[in-house]
């Protein structure tokens, strides 16, 4: 029978929803469209969760301002459940949240927070409780029903179905399948720790995948049981240093895009086994590989140090830059001095690195890692910067070269201890519009921003100062950049370029 009229209209309209959405965003679900934020029991509690430390955390996030610079979801890991009902629902631990689960989700909402769940693609979750796997669509409509607004959905216990991408594939897919069907918006977190290669396949079912195995409070330390040391991994095992994970996430970085991150794994900032330089390269580096930023720290108890990281707007503002972009590691130089060399592999600790990627509106961010354990100047060229423009193959000149660029030194105007110190203390006004300079009820400098009042993408375009640091050098065409890096530390700079391009920004304009 030929098609009506109106049938070939439907089909027609379906073929152009279809390529419009694949020419565009593509987040598969609409969410996710920059690197998730928030908190996650885990690193700092492990199995002691309960109603009290997710509530009292999530007052403490709305207090200190962590909720207006972004960090939205609650998660809660594993160790919640108590089994299931008599028809096969998951239930919660009474004891531990004696209110439900619904409850909990209320609560955050009415903070204007999002409430995070756990559960494992396995038969049980890794510390051995019950899981989905085969259970996909009740569970997936238990959490929905229960309010829930994201899913971190870990490996363990799988079954064996693992080992190709597609067994992968499928089995994380069912739950992807589960979520959509419920209707509400449901952020899906894989946790698969890199196995089979999710940043290959993942994009389309997921918004988020682990691409190694658990961080631990360590800056470089090698640990047998984190073996791997380059990305291609089949036992990511735990106790992965930063270095060990920024390493292996090097080479697939750019696998990430709008809807669909590398998750370097959860932020340990705040932890103690590192020192403050140490914390600001997990957190920066982080952030520009654009990994979701998911503190995992005791927020109840932070040191002043610990927040006033956490809280910096400028490097905030890069993982959540409207351009989605992560930024790509240009150079790796030897170990310094040699004698640092006691792991090998593709990674040397104490090798140092310069890592670039493109934001939006033109800018750059540059940075560099001092793996050393004593300080070092690191410097790069306009052709480091700029490679990715330099060699891709067409013969389009490239004017960024020959421009000169405001740098933003992104540490330089980190909230200090005293304005840090008076935030926990309540004695402090934080922002409620997006401008920190505005902030006129207080004496204090404000290094701090209201993502609430003004999202990063409305703030960036707006020029807002604090998403940009501090002016501290001019590039010049054909100059370098330099910096003076600390022992395992970092320096992060924002380029803009002073005029000239298409899109850039005037000079005067900050
Ligand atoms: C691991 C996961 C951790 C944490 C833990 C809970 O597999 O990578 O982030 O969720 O399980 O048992």
């Amino acid at each position: 029978m030929a098609p009506s009229k109106s049938t070939v209209l439907i089909a027609a309209v379906a073929v152009f929803v279809t390529q419009a959405s694949a020419a565009g965003t593509v987040s598969y679900n609409g969410l996710a469209i920059t690197p998730q934020m928030g908190w996650d029991n885990w690193n700092a509690f492990g199995c002691n969760v309960d109603e009290e430390l997710l509530l009292n955390t999530a007052q403490k996030m709305v207090d200190y301002g962590l909720r207006d610079l972004g960090y939205y979801y609650v998660i809660l890991d594993d160790c919640w459940s108590n089994g299931r009902t008599a028809n096969g629902t998951l239930q919660a631990n009474a004891t531990k949240f004696p209110n439900g689960m619904p409850y909990v989700a209320d609560q955050l909402h009415s903070m204007g927070l999002g409430f995070g769940m756990y559960s494992s693609a396995g038969k049980y979750t890794c510390a051995g409780y019950a899981a989905s796997l085969g259970m996909e669509k009740q569970d997936a409509q238990t959490f929905a029903d229960w309010g829930v607004d994201y899913l971190k959905y870990d490996n363990c216990y799988n079954e064996g179905q693992e080992g190709t991408a597609l067994v992968s594939y499928n089995r994380y897919k069912a739950m992807s399948d589960a979520l959509n069907a419920t209707g509400r918006p449901i952020l899906y977190s894989m946790c698969q720790w890199g196995q089979d290669n999710p940043w290959d396949w993942a994009q389309t079912i997921a918004n988020s995948w682990r691409m190694s195995g658990d961080v631990y409070d360590s800056f470089d330390r090698p640990d047998s049981r984190c073996p791997c040391t380059t990305y291609d991994c089949t036992l990511p095992g735990f106790h992965c240093s930063v270095m060990n994970i920024l390493n292996k996430a090097a080479p697939i970085l750019n696998k990430a895009q709008p809807g669909a991150w590398n998750d370097l794994d959860m932020l340990e900032v705040g932890n103690g086994a590192m020192t403050d330089d140490e914390y600001k390269t997990h957190f920066s580096m982080w952030a520009i590989a654009k990994s979701p930023l998911i503190m995992g720290t005791d927020v109840t108890a932070m040191t002043p140090q610990t927040l006033s990281i956490y809280s910096n707007p400028a490097i905030i503002a890069i993982n959540q830059d409207p351009l989605g972009t992560p930024a790509t590691r240009v150079w790796l130089s030897p170990a310094q001095p040699q004698n640092e060399t006691y792991s090998t592999d593709s990674y040397t600790v104490g090798e140092a690195s310069f890592w670039t990627g493109q934001l939006a509106s033109g800018d750059y961010v540059a940075a560099f890692v001092n793996g050393a354990s004593s300080p070092t100047t690191l410097s790069a060229s306009m052709s480091d910067i700029f490679i990715d423009l330099l060699t891709t193959g067409s013969n389009a000149p490239v004017p960024q070269i020959s421009q000169t660029w405001d740098v933003y030194d992104l540490w330089a105007n980190r909230m200090s201890n005293a304005t840090a110190q008076a935030i926990i203390m309540g004695n402090y006004t934080l922002p409620t519009n997006a401008s920190s300079m505005s902030n006129s009820t207080s004496t204090m400098p404000v290094q701090t921003y209201n993502a609430t009042a003004m999202s990063y993408a409305d703030g960036l375009a707006a020029n807002e100062t604090a998403l940009f640091g501090l002016k501290t050098a001019e590039l010049m065409p054909g100059g370098t950049v330099q910096a003076q890096v600390p022992a395992h530390g970092v320096v992060v700079y924002r380029l803009r370029s002073q005029g000239g391009g298409a899109g850039m920004r005037k000079r005067d304009e900050l």
